[in-house]
């Protein structure tokens, strides 16, 4: 062969080569990019599910704590009524004793009786109140929906909580910060149960602000923001507080009933798994957190505007 011939083959499978080359670079990044969509699509999925059992497990929870109150609500009763009687019994048995001259004598008797009865009916009365709220489960916030405007929901139940804290705590300074959109307008929902979320929300950031307050040292200034926005058939309404805010762990677990930081006899950690079942199962909405520890926390209601 002729060395013009060799030539001339050694330039075309040079450039065959290079050809070859790009083809394969092409290729490889195609390659990665679409490991790149599958990771996303993947990991997507898997936030969807989780997300997805998040969910029924709540309602699932739900419901049973619904079904155990009903059970229980009927022996409480009994011991409710009960303890009032026994309590009518203890006069009328300080009378007897009384008119028989013998009072005097078993009068400690007659005392501690009639106190172990106030007792049992004081605490007969908070299972009470805890079993009802635990009913309410069940509705989940069912009722007749009419149409609401937002803002003036919003605002009656900030002053609500606002006083009905103060009434307790006259010591309790916050600032409230109003941010509510001239757009918010009207949306349908049950305005009794929508309210009962707003109370749980923001008596949960005065809850936490007042902890901090007593903790926190320099100064502080407790801060609760509430904001509404309409965007795209929907309605959000959003509590955040500048209070202590959550670990993660505890922020996995606060939708869950029965779930409470607090100590016994001031929380009951029924109030977010009930309004999480107002706002979700009730309104078809979504009642979402987002908090880190010493950032405050957000809490923000979704609801559909139709
Ligand atoms: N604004 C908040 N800041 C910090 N922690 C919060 C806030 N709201 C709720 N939590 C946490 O969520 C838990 C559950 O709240 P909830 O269901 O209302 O029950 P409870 O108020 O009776 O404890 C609280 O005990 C608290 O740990
Ligand atoms: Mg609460």
């Amino acid at each position: 062969m002729e060395q013009h011939d060799l030539e001339k083959r050694a330039r075309l499978l040079e450039r065959k080569l290079e050809r070859s080359e790009h083809n394969r670079k092409e290729l490889e990044e195609q390659h990665s990019r679409g490991q790149l969509l599958y990771r996303k699509l993947h990991a997507d999925l898997a936030a969807a599910q989780a997300q997805l059992v998040q969910q029924e497990k709540l309602a699932s929870l739900g419901q049973l704590t619904a079904g155990i109150a009903h059970e229980i609500k009927n022996p409480l009763n009994f011991v409710n009524n009960f303890s009032e009687v026994n309590l009518e019994l203890v006069d009328e048995l300080a009378e007897e004793l009384r008119a028989a001259g013998v009072l005097d004598r078993l009068s400690g008797l007659v005392d501690d009786l009639r106190q172990n009865s106030e007792a049992v009916r004081k605490h007969g009365r908070r299972a009470d109140s805890i079993v009802r709220t635990m009913m309410q489960h069940a509705s989940g916030g069912t009722g007749e929906r009419e149409p609401v405007d937002v803002n003036q929901l919003v605002s009656e139940h900030i002053d609500l909580a606002y006083h009905g804290r103060r009434a307790q705590a006259s010591e309790f300074n916050v600032t409230i910060e109003r941010d509510l959109a001239d757009d918010a307008g009207v949306i349908p929902v049950v305005p009794q149960a929508i309210g009962r979320v707003l109370l749980n929300l923001i008596g949960n950031a005065f809850d936490a602000l007042q902890e901090h307050a007593e903790s926190v040292e320099g100064p502080f200034d407790p801060t609760v923001r509430v904001r509404t926005r309409r965007s795209s058939g929907r309605v959000e309404i959003r509590i955040s507080d500048n209070g202590p805010g959550m670990s993660e762990d505890v922020k996995a677990r606060i939708f869950e009933p029965f779930f409470t930081t607090k100590s016994t006899g001031t929380g009951t950690g029924l109030g977010l798994s009930l309004s999480y079942d107002i706002v979700t199962n009730g309104h078809g909405g979504t009642l979402e957190v987002e908090s880190e520890p010493g950032r405050g926390a957000s809490f923000v209601i979704g609801l559909p505007a139709s």
